[in-house]
């Protein structure tokens, strides 16, 4: 065999499947070998007492999305994707969000030029579509499709975003025809106007009332309603962010009938209670963990170990979607705009997905190690269109690797992180399992909590239409 150019030496290597004792050999940014005793390279890496685990696909973070007037994002493609690769993530899918009034293409025009030469890892784009309009749907939906965004996102929320059932109706139709995944953001958005105002009026203006406004009952109802107008035009459907057991049990409902509904979950819902939007102080520091879905409580956590454990759940993702705390237009309510509904939704998270879910999952016995590499990888390339390429380790894979050291005990915080946000709302909580070295294609681009790669070395990825979209 001709030299290779990495060897990983020593390690376990543990898929979503099995556990090995073996060497990786890796040419060529691929990986061409899993055997004993592999030498012959331009590098060897000593992995004894390390995992060797595929990189981290994280298919929910928001980087340099547009989110609102004078509202800016901590994060853009430089630094949320270096953030990402020091938590052991090799591949990111963040979203495309078409502006209303705007061309969806356009927009994804410009998130290229936003993403091109900047990225440390390996990225592809959701669409998120505001405005069906008969170009978007007709035209532009179709031709984004082909060239490789085989995934959007719905929102039944937000004053910008939100879609009538009959856009739903009509998005979920292209999505049939095209064989597209959507992503929905289930949660409705009459009823959180209503309590908003509700609560607003009664002087109830504290971030946690953000928590308030948001009921699980108000994400239950919209998680049947995006099932049941999926149901109607026969597409399956991904419900995202999924934060406690109500939305989980009309999952179940749907599945036990035959519908092919998809789930995921992120680390706030099983770390993070609603009574963390209270914080030290009512009025400041609970906007650290606004965001949507809101955290539940210990119930709704332990419903989503259970949802992990037993499948329910596809993917485990950040939902990275960072915005500043100490900005005149971040987290802290900003001045002149008094109450919870002004605090941008959605908290950090890339860099400590990976850490969180293996310490609370693996190293506490609630979840195996190969079941965290599905959640955490695999199942996210299948979902979207990118495995065997990505989220495993086998000849022919790309060589996107993580050393993964399960005894290395790290308390999270701020200054030990690499997003561009000014805080972590996991602040002081200590894990055990991190991850020593991200190799992306062959190349080491983390090393002992050091970024040595570059802004460009991360490239767009192209997907396939995912196996889970609707049959031809
Ligand atoms: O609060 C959240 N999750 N913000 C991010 C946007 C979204 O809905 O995913
Ligand atoms: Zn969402
Ligand atoms: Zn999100």
């Amino acid at each position: 065999m001709a030299r290779l150019d990495l060897v990983i030496s020593g390690g376990t290597v543990i898929t979503a499947g099995d556990t090995t004792r073996c060497d990786v050999g890796v040419r060529d940014g691929r990986i061409v070998a899993l055997a004993e005793n592999l030498t012959d390279a331009a590098r060897v890496v000593d992995a004894k007492g390390l995992f060797v685990l595929p990189g981290g696909i994280d298919s929910h973070v928001h980087l340099d999305q547009p989110s609102g007037e004078g509202i800016v994002m901590a994060d853009g493609f430089e630094s949320g994707t270096r953030s990402a690769a020091a938590g052991g993530t090799t591949t990111v899918i963040p979203f495309a969000l078409q502006l209303k009034g705007s061309s969806l293409r356009a927009c994804v025009t410009d998130y290229h030029a936003k993403a091109r030469g900047k990225a440390h890892v390996d990225y592809g784009f959701h669409l998120i579509v505001s405005d069906p309009t008969p170009t978007v749907l007709n035209q532009e939906l179709p031709a984004l499709f082909a060239d490789g965004c085989t995934s959007f996102k719905v929102f039944m929320t937000y004053d910008d975003l939100v879609l009538s059932d009959r856009q739903l109706l009509e998005v979920f139709a292209v999505a049939r025809r095209e064989r597209a995944l959507v992503m929905v953001h289930a949660e409705g958005y009459d009823a959180i106007r209503f309590l908003s105002d509700r609560l607003e009026s009664e002087g109830k203006t504290a971030p946690y009332y953000h928590a308030v406004s948001r009921p699980e009952v108000v994400e239950r109802e919209a998680t049947h309603r995006a099932i049941s107008h999926a149901e109607l035009v026969d597409v399956p459907i991904m419900i995202v962010h999924v934060s406690g057991r109500e939305a989980m049990e009309q999952i179940r409902w749907a599945r036990a009938k035959g519908l092919k509904v998809h789930a995921e979950t992120c680390p706030q819902y099983i770390t993070l209670t609603a009574d963390d939007l209270k914080g030290l102080n009512m009025d400041i520091s609970g906007a650290k963990y606004v965001c949507s879905p809101p955290p539940r409580d210990t119930t709704s956590q332990a419903a989503i170990w259970e949802g992990l454990r037993e499948g329910l759940f596809d993917t485990f993702s950040s939902d990275h979607c960072p915005f500043r705390f100490d900005d005149p237009m971040g987290k802290l309510v900003p001045k002149g705009r008094t109450s919870f509904r002004w605090v941008p939704n959605g908290i950090p998270g890339v860099e400590t997905r990976m850490p969180i879910l293996w310490s609370e999952g693996v190293a506490k016995g609630r979840i195996s190690a190969n079941t965290f590499v599905a959640l955490t990888a695999t199942n996210h390339a299948r979902m979207y269109g990118l495995y065997p390429r990505k989220g495993t380790i086998a000849v022919g894979s790309d060589a996107d690797i993580v050393l993964w050291d399960p005894e290395r005990h790290e308390t999270i915080r701020q200054d030990l992180l690499h997003h561009d946000c000014d805080y972590t709302p996991w602040e002081g909580f200590a894990v055990k399992g991190w991850p020593v070295m991200t190799i992306l294609r062959g190349k080491v681009i983390v090393e002992d909590g050091r970024v040595v790669g570059s802004p460009g070395d991360g490239v767009f990825l192209e997907r396939e239409v995912s196996p889970f979209a609707a049959p031809m």
